[in-house]
């Protein structure tokens, strides 16, 4: 039985077994037994809010076009299951649509603002409207981003929202920024990450998590150090 305090995420789904960042891919992290998953999302021209890492379809996909660049009906036809040869076509989504699976599957989200150039009041608009319609539910949420643009004006038009800074090693000025922001929690890489540096998050009374960790006996070692949740891209290897 996967211990309840301690939250396996599932990297952009469950990518080791399905296309990421995809709704057959948060239907297989769901199958896992991952409560938890992670996505990126970035804005078309027609500021449609879609699940994509890259500012591009280039890598995962049969096409290359630049999201910033297309509206809604040109997504139509883009197969995002081109890394997985045998997988059924898979749309690359929309964030409502994945909005609703999430509901249906009951799975609590990290969503991650990819900074891919866009106005932030643009950006995070569109996020508010769409979490008032399609996922109220503050307790199954985490808002992330590189971007401390974005995080400050998430603070500012979603402040009811729990934050993530996402960092590779921790910023020098990372308790300043985290009350500054009201943040909830802070996401590092768990390679730069040193012993003392989760003590001290933990002890200021942080939620820790790190990334992207997806080797049994090192996710067993960052419990150890008091990680609150790993992200990985295996989540079949530490559920059910
Ligand atoms: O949110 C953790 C991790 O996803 C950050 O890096 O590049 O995989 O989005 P990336
Ligand atoms: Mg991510």
């Amino acid at each position: 039985m996967p211990d309840q305090n301690r939250w396996i995420i599932g990297h952009r789904g469950a990518p080791s077994l399905a296309p990421e960042n995809t709704l057959g891919g948060f239907r297989k992290a769901a199958e896992t037994g991952a409560s938890w998953v992670e996505l990126d999302v970035t804005l078309l021209a027609d500021n449609t809010m879609v699940v994509n890492h890259d500012p591009t379809t280039d890598r995962c996909s049969n096409t290359q076009a630049v999201l910033a660049e297309l509206i809604r009906d040109q997504l139509k036809g883009i197969d995002n299951s081109a890394l997985y040869p045998d997988w059924p076509y898979e749309p690359l989504p929309l964030l409502s649509e994945v909005f609703r699976l999430l509901n249906e599957l009951n799975l609590s989200l990290n969503l991650e603002l990819k900074d891919h150039g866009l106005p932030a009041e643009r950006v995070v608009s569109v996020l508010k409207l769409l979490l008032e319609t399609e996922f109220n539910d503050n307790e199954r949420l985490i808002i992330s981003s590189f971007s401390r643009e974005l995080l400050d004006e998430c603070h500012r038009q979603i402040p009811e929202a729990r934050l993530g800074l996402l960092c590779e090693s921790l910023p020098e000025d990372w308790q300043e920024y985290a009350r500054h922001t009201n943040i909830y929690s802070i996401h590092s890489r768990w390679s730069d990450l040193s012993y003392n540096d989760a003590r001290q998050v933990k002890e200021k009374g942080y939620k820790l998590l790190c990334w992207t960790a997806n080797q049994p006996e090192l996710v067993e070692s960052l419990w150890m150090w008091g990680m609150d949740a790993i992200i990985t891209d295996n989540p079949q290897d530490y559920l059910k």
